[in-house]
Protein backbone atom coordinates (compact mmCIF):
# COMPACT_ATOMS: atom_id res chain seq x y z
CA UNK A 1 0.00 0.00 0.00
CA UNK A 2 1.01 3.48 -0.11
CA UNK A 3 -0.64 6.65 0.08
CA UNK A 4 -1.01 9.89 -2.63
CA UNK A 5 -1.40 12.93 -1.42
CA UNK A 6 -3.00 15.90 -4.16
CA UNK A 7 -2.53 18.89 -2.65
CA UNK A 8 -5.66 21.66 -3.36
CA UNK A 9 -4.41 25.18 -2.38
CA UNK A 10 -6.63 27.96 -2.13
CA UNK A 11 -5.75 32.22 -0.76
CA UNK A 12 -8.50 33.78 1.36
CA UNK A 13 -8.25 37.66 0.37
CA UNK A 14 -10.70 40.81 1.94
CA UNK A 15 -12.14 42.45 -1.02
CA UNK A 16 -10.15 45.54 -0.46
CA UNK A 17 -6.66 43.34 -0.37
CA UNK A 18 -7.68 41.63 -4.33
CA UNK A 19 -6.73 43.52 -7.38
CA UNK A 20 -8.41 45.53 -8.98
CA UNK A 21 -9.13 43.36 -11.70
CA UNK A 22 -9.98 40.36 -9.52
CA UNK A 23 -12.41 42.95 -7.19
CA UNK A 24 -14.22 43.98 -10.38
CA UNK A 25 -14.99 40.65 -11.62
CA UNK A 26 -16.28 39.43 -7.95
CA UNK A 27 -18.23 42.59 -8.12
CA UNK A 28 -19.89 41.22 -11.74
CA UNK A 29 -20.38 38.04 -9.90
CA UNK A 30 -21.98 39.50 -7.28
CA UNK A 31 -24.35 41.87 -9.61
CA UNK A 32 -25.15 38.90 -11.43
CA UNK A 33 -26.44 37.13 -8.71
CA UNK A 34 -29.46 39.80 -8.36
CA UNK A 35 -30.06 38.65 -12.04
CA UNK A 36 -30.42 34.76 -11.21
CA UNK A 37 -34.11 33.27 -12.12
CA UNK A 38 -33.96 31.25 -9.40
CA UNK A 39 -38.23 31.23 -7.98
CA UNK A 40 -37.81 27.34 -6.61
CA UNK A 41 -34.32 27.33 -4.77
CA UNK A 42 -34.25 30.89 -4.15
CA UNK A 43 -30.56 30.89 -3.74
CA UNK A 44 -29.08 33.20 -6.76
CA UNK A 45 -25.80 32.68 -8.00
CA UNK A 46 -24.09 35.03 -10.22
CA UNK A 47 -20.63 34.03 -11.84
CA UNK A 48 -18.58 36.71 -13.90
CA UNK A 49 -15.65 35.44 -16.54
CA UNK A 50 -12.69 37.31 -17.91
CA UNK A 51 -11.82 36.42 -20.80
CA UNK A 52 -8.27 37.33 -22.33
CA UNK A 53 -9.07 40.39 -23.86
CA UNK A 54 -9.94 41.45 -20.33
CA UNK A 55 -13.91 41.55 -21.57
CA UNK A 56 -16.44 40.81 -18.50
CA UNK A 57 -19.30 38.07 -18.97
CA UNK A 58 -21.60 36.83 -16.85
CA UNK A 59 -23.91 34.11 -16.26
CA UNK A 60 -26.55 33.26 -13.34
CA UNK A 61 -28.34 30.33 -12.25
CA UNK A 62 -31.71 29.70 -14.73
CA UNK A 63 -34.18 27.38 -13.15
CA UNK A 64 -36.95 25.16 -14.43
CA UNK A 65 -40.29 23.48 -13.57
CA UNK A 66 -38.56 20.56 -14.43
CA UNK A 67 -35.75 21.32 -12.05
CA UNK A 68 -33.26 19.46 -13.85
CA UNK A 69 -33.96 21.51 -17.05
CA UNK A 70 -32.17 24.40 -15.23
CA UNK A 71 -28.75 25.44 -15.42
CA UNK A 72 -25.84 26.62 -12.83
CA UNK A 73 -24.94 30.16 -13.18
CA UNK A 74 -21.21 28.75 -14.00
CA UNK A 75 -22.02 26.64 -16.59
CA UNK A 76 -24.30 29.23 -18.13
CA UNK A 77 -21.46 31.74 -18.42
CA UNK A 78 -19.00 28.68 -19.85
CA UNK A 79 -21.28 27.31 -22.18
CA UNK A 80 -21.95 31.38 -23.33
CA UNK A 81 -18.50 32.11 -23.41
CA UNK A 82 -17.63 28.71 -25.45
CA UNK A 83 -20.17 29.64 -27.89
CA UNK A 84 -20.02 33.18 -28.43
CA UNK A 85 -16.24 33.53 -28.06
CA UNK A 86 -14.75 30.56 -28.36
CA UNK A 87 -11.49 31.66 -29.95
CA UNK A 88 -10.82 33.46 -26.31
CA UNK A 89 -9.37 32.14 -23.38
CA UNK A 90 -10.97 31.92 -20.05
CA UNK A 91 -8.31 33.75 -17.68
CA UNK A 92 -10.49 33.83 -14.69
CA UNK A 93 -14.26 33.36 -13.33
CA UNK A 94 -15.49 34.25 -10.03
CA UNK A 95 -18.76 33.18 -8.56
CA UNK A 96 -21.41 34.35 -5.64
CA UNK A 97 -24.29 33.63 -4.06
CA UNK A 98 -26.99 34.85 -2.05
CA UNK A 99 -30.21 33.76 -0.40
CA UNK A 100 -32.47 35.64 1.94
CA UNK A 101 -31.23 38.56 0.53
CA UNK A 102 -28.08 38.22 1.86
CA UNK A 103 -24.65 37.32 0.22
CA UNK A 104 -23.38 33.95 1.83
CA UNK A 105 -20.25 34.28 4.69
CA UNK A 106 -18.78 31.33 3.40
CA UNK A 107 -17.97 31.23 -0.62
CA UNK A 108 -19.93 28.94 -2.83
CA UNK A 109 -18.31 25.66 -3.76
CA UNK A 110 -19.17 25.01 -7.34
CA UNK A 111 -20.72 21.80 -7.81
CA UNK A 112 -18.95 18.55 -9.37
CA UNK A 113 -20.84 18.70 -13.17
CA UNK A 114 -19.90 22.37 -12.76
CA UNK A 115 -16.23 21.26 -11.54
CA UNK A 116 -15.77 19.05 -14.41
CA UNK A 117 -16.94 21.81 -16.88
CA UNK A 118 -14.53 23.99 -16.06
CA UNK A 119 -11.99 21.01 -15.99
CA UNK A 120 -13.14 20.92 -20.15
CA UNK A 121 -12.48 24.46 -20.27
CA UNK A 122 -9.02 24.08 -19.01
CA UNK A 123 -8.28 21.49 -21.44
CA UNK A 124 -9.75 23.23 -24.57
CA UNK A 125 -7.83 26.66 -24.03
CA UNK A 126 -4.88 24.30 -22.46
CA UNK A 127 -4.50 26.67 -19.55
CA UNK A 128 -5.74 27.01 -15.90
CA UNK A 129 -8.61 29.59 -14.60
CA UNK A 130 -8.25 31.50 -11.69
CA UNK A 131 -11.24 30.77 -9.58
CA UNK A 132 -12.49 33.03 -6.57
CA UNK A 133 -15.14 32.16 -4.94
CA UNK A 134 -16.26 34.93 -2.88
CA UNK A 135 -17.87 34.84 0.43
CA UNK A 136 -19.08 37.48 3.08
CA UNK A 137 -16.07 36.30 5.14
CA UNK A 138 -13.27 36.22 2.75
CA UNK A 139 -12.96 35.24 -1.52
CA UNK A 140 -11.17 31.86 -1.64
CA UNK A 141 -8.90 32.18 -4.44
CA UNK A 142 -7.04 29.31 -6.52
CA UNK A 143 -5.43 28.71 -9.64
CA UNK A 144 -6.71 26.62 -11.75
CA UNK A 145 -9.55 23.56 -11.19
CA UNK A 146 -7.18 20.77 -10.20
CA UNK A 147 -7.71 22.59 -6.53
CA UNK A 148 -11.41 21.79 -6.79
CA UNK A 149 -11.55 18.45 -8.61
CA UNK A 150 -7.79 16.59 -7.84
CA UNK A 151 -7.50 13.25 -9.59
CA UNK A 152 -10.01 14.67 -12.55
CA UNK A 153 -11.21 12.65 -15.83
CA UNK A 154 -10.60 14.01 -18.61
CA UNK A 155 -8.98 14.34 -22.38
CA UNK A 156 -5.92 12.14 -21.06
CA UNK A 157 -8.48 9.35 -19.66
CA UNK A 158 -9.64 9.04 -23.19
CA UNK A 159 -6.43 9.16 -24.59
CA UNK A 160 -7.76 12.40 -26.50
N1 LIG B 1 -26.20 26.51 -8.27
C1 LIG B 1 -25.37 27.26 -9.05
O1 LIG B 1 -25.81 28.04 -9.91
N2 LIG B 1 -24.03 27.11 -8.89
C2 LIG B 1 -23.46 26.30 -7.97
O2 LIG B 1 -22.24 26.24 -7.90
C3 LIG B 1 -24.29 25.51 -7.07
C4 LIG B 1 -25.75 25.58 -7.27
C5 LIG B 1 -27.64 26.70 -8.44
C6 LIG B 1 -28.38 25.54 -9.02
C7 LIG B 1 -29.78 25.78 -8.50
O3 LIG B 1 -30.43 26.70 -9.37
C8 LIG B 1 -29.56 26.44 -7.16
O4 LIG B 1 -28.23 26.94 -7.18
C9 LIG B 1 -29.73 25.53 -5.98
O5 LIG B 1 -28.97 24.38 -6.11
Amino acid sequence: MRKVTIPCEFAVFGLDELSAADRQLVEAAIAASERAYAPYSNFFVGCALRLADGSVHIGSNQENAAYPSGLCAERTALFHAGAAHPDLAVEAMAVAAQTGGALLAQPIPPCGACRQVIKGVEERQNAPIRILLYGADGTFVCQGVRHLLPLAFGDEALGA
